[in-house]
């Protein structure tokens, strides 16, 4: 069995008895060189995490199994801490968890915000970027930091997508002697903080972006390869993401199917594959653009670039369709009950997707858009290249 202990900013003092127990019990002491040094001295053996940990963890767990062990980790061990690690290497029966506050709790308790309606956002290992998703008029939200320059970074994101008014306070050591709290505007806050850190934000106004798909055409950067607004509203319907799930973006153009996947649920994957160059840095450019930076994009051309990619819930096929062994290596990597939706423009590429339609069935749709376009003075149809659409499921 192993134990482990939160503990806070305000270190030993701060500990509630029953946890103290556990510590002055331990035959092995674990935890970063902060944590171990807010420990008095004791007999137990100290042990301070490697760097890197993880590779580091299994092997540290071999060396001392059949000792007690207590691990000491900040604030709650479950919130985004070696607690849940620890759980998933050995089990919860293996792993005691003495929790305390989290800087979470601590900065709701400060700011005056209930918990339970609070959005949490960690940009610990993971672009700021992927804030984006919560940035909307009136929204506010916690963001965990990386480290002291996170603040600004953050703030330098709002700003660029027209919420620098936004309300930035960082909360910082909470719970410690240093605990401070600066307040600002996004558009005034460019400086380092103190490294222990939580941004709350709140956004007040700005340009609103749904989170439903459909984006208007204007949020990506594209060279025309883009699947239009309507369309991709219909496109993702058909492929209808469930959290946790993975699609493979097939062409993915501007990559824009990839991401309003990937904007349905934080646990939604996509993978985008492409063959241009130049398309494969404008995917990565609207993924960080529209919040979804964690959007993987593979360079290469399927069928041959398919191959290793982890199987995927859905399939969308957006070209290449007409390529000798795309459909089929589409198919045959598909799971079980997966979707798989192709776009055809082309009568070639219409003929291949009838071919599968015939093959494998599922669904045929046509899409006729048009827009209202002015005609000199007066306003006229503009019709859109006619879609058509082939959904089927595995
Ligand atoms: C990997 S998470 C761990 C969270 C921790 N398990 C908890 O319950 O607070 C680390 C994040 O919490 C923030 N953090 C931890 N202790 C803090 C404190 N005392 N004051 C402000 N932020 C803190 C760090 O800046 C970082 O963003």
């Amino acid at each position: 069995m192993i134990s482990v202990a939160g503990i806070g900013a305000d270190g030993w003092p701060g500990l509630p008895e029953s946890s103290r127990q556990v510590v002055h019990a331990a035959e092995v002491l674990m935890g970063s060189a902060r944590q171990l040094a807010m420990v008095p001295g004791g007999a137990a053996e100290r042990v301070e995490w490697p760097s890197p940990l993880m590779a580091a963890l299994p092997g540290l767990l071999e060396r001392y199994q059949g000792k007690r062990v207590c691990v000491l980790a900040s604030g709650d061990p479950m919130f985004f801490g070696i607690g849940g690690t620890l759980i998933r290497m050995l089990g919860p029966e293996r792993v005691h968890v003495l929790p305390h506050p989290s800087s979470v709790s601590l900065a709701c308790a400060r700011l005056g915000w209930a918990l339970q309606d609070t959005t949490v956002l960690s940009v610990v290992g993971r672009p700021a970027e992927v804030i984006r998703l919560e940035v909307n008029p009136g929204a506010r939200f916690l963001v965990l930091s990386a480290d002291g320059g996170s603040p600004a970074r953050i703030a330098a994101l709002l700003t660029s997508w027209g919420f620098g008014s936004a309300r930035v306070r960082v909360l910082a050591d909470l719970g410690g002697q240093e605990e401070q709290i600066f307040s600002c505007t996004a558009s005034e806050l460019d400086t380092d903080m103190p490294a222990l850190n939580i941004v709350a934000v709140e956004c007040g106004e700005g340009p609103a972006m749904a989170r439903v798909p459909g984006l208007p055409d204007e949020s990506y950067a594209h060279d025309g390869q883009l699947t239009k607004r309507e369309v991709r509203a219909m496109t993702l319907a058909a492929l209808g993401p469930v959290p946790g799930e993975l699609l493979w973006d097939v062409g993915a153009g501007s990559g824009s199917i990839g991401i309003e996947w990937s904007r349905a649920h934080r646990s939604c994957q996509a993978i985008a594959i492409e063959s241009h160059p130049e398309r494969l840095t404008r995917i990565a450019a609207n993924a960080a653009a529209l919040g979804v930076p964690g959007l993987r994009v593979v360079a290469g051309r399927a069928p041959a670039a398919l191959d290793g990619l982890p199987a995927p819930d859905a399939i969308f096929i957006g070209g290449g369709v007409t390529r000798e062994g795309v459909l089929d290596a589409c198919w045959s990597a598909l799971r079980p009950g997966g979707r798989l939706v192709a776009n055809a423009v082309t009568m070639e590429s219409e003929a291949a997707v009838f071919a599968g339609y015939q093959r494998l069935g599922g669904e045929l749709t046509r899409i006729a858009i048009s827009r209202a376009t002015p005609v000199g003075t007066f306003t006229g149809w503009k019709t859109m290249m006619p879609v058509t659409q082939w959904s089927v499921k595995k």
